[in-house]
C-alpha cells in the first residue's frame, strides 16, 4: 500500500465487493466504543467528536442519539460513508463526511472525542504511526477523551488483505504517546459474520 489512492482504491473494493453487513469487521451495535464513552466523566457533547475511519460504522448514529451537535465521520474512502448517508437519511446532514487519509489530514477544530476502531492497527510503519501522534497532539482538546480499539496479540495478523499491528494495552498506550493518560481499557471478541472471533484490544485515554 504506497500510496493514498491504492489506499482509498484498496477500501473501495472491499465495500464494493461486501457491503457493509458482511464485511469482517460489521457490527450492528459499536458496543465496546458506547461503553467506554458512556462511562466517561464529563464529556461535553458540543464538543467537536470525529470517528476516524467511521467507514459504515453506526457510531455516528450513537453520537448524534446522544445529543452531539458537531460529528466528523472521516474515511480515506467515500464508499463506506455512503452506507451511513444512506442510513442515516436526512440526519446526514448533521454529520461532516470528511473524506481524507488520516495521515493526510489537516484538522480544522479541536475534539473533544476521538474514536478509531480498527484502523490505527493498519499503521505498521513507525513514520506513520508518529504522524498519527502528531495529529493527536493537534487535533485534541485539553481534556479530550480517545477511544482506540485495535486487534489484540491474538488477533488477526491480517485485515482485508493487508498487515496489521497488534497491540496489549499498555503497548497500544505507549504507542499513542505520553500526552495520554488511560482511563479504561477492555478486550472485545468481534465475531465477524462468518463468525470468526477476532479479540480487540480498546482503550479510553484523557489528554
Ligand atoms: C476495518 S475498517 C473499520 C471501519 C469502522 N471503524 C468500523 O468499526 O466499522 C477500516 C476503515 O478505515 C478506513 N481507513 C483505512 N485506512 C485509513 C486511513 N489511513 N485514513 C482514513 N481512513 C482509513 C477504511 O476505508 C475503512 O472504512
Amino acid at each position: 500500500m504506497t500510496t493514498d489512492v491504492d489506499r482509498a482504491q484498496h477500501w473501495a473494493e472491499t465495500y464494493t465487493r461486501r457491503g457493509d453487513t458482511q464485511v469482517s469487521w460489521y457490527s450492528a451495535e459499536p458496543s465496546p466504543a458506547l461503553a467506554l464513552i458512556d462511562s466517561a466523566a464529563g464529556l461535553d457533547p458540543e464538543l467537536p467528536a470525529v470517528d476516524v475511519g467511521a467507514g459504515a460504522s453506526r457510531l455516528v448514529d450513537a453520537l448524534l442519539a446522544r445529543g452531539f451537535t458537531d460529528v466528523t465521520a472521516l474515511d480515506v474512502s467515500d464508499d463506506g460513508l455512503a452506507h451511513s448517508r444512506a442510513r442515516l437519511g436526512p440526519a446526514a446532514r448533521r454529520v461532516r463526511w470528511t473524506v481524507v487519509d488520516v495521515l493526510d489530514w489537516v484538522p480544522d477544530r479541536r475534539f473533544g472525542l476521538w474514536h478509531d476502531r480498527a484502523v490505527f492497527h493498519f499503521l505498521t510503519d513507525a513514520a506513520d504511526r508518529a504522524r498519527y501522534r502528531d495529529l493527536l497532539e493537534i487535533a485534541l482538546a485539553p481534556g479530550a477523551l480517545v477511544v482506540v480499539g485495535t486487534f489484540a496479540h491474538d488477533g488477526p495478523e491480517q485485515c482485508s488483505g493487508l498487515p496489521t499491528a497488534r497491540y496489549g494495552p499498555e503497548e497500544l498506550a505507549a504507542a499513542l504517546g505520553p500526552g495520554l493518560r488511560v482511563v479504561a481499557e477492555r478486550r472485545e471478541e468481534h465475531v465477524t459474520p462468518t463468525g470468526a472471533v477476532q479479540p480487540f484490544t480498546w482503550l479510553a485515554l484523557r489528554r
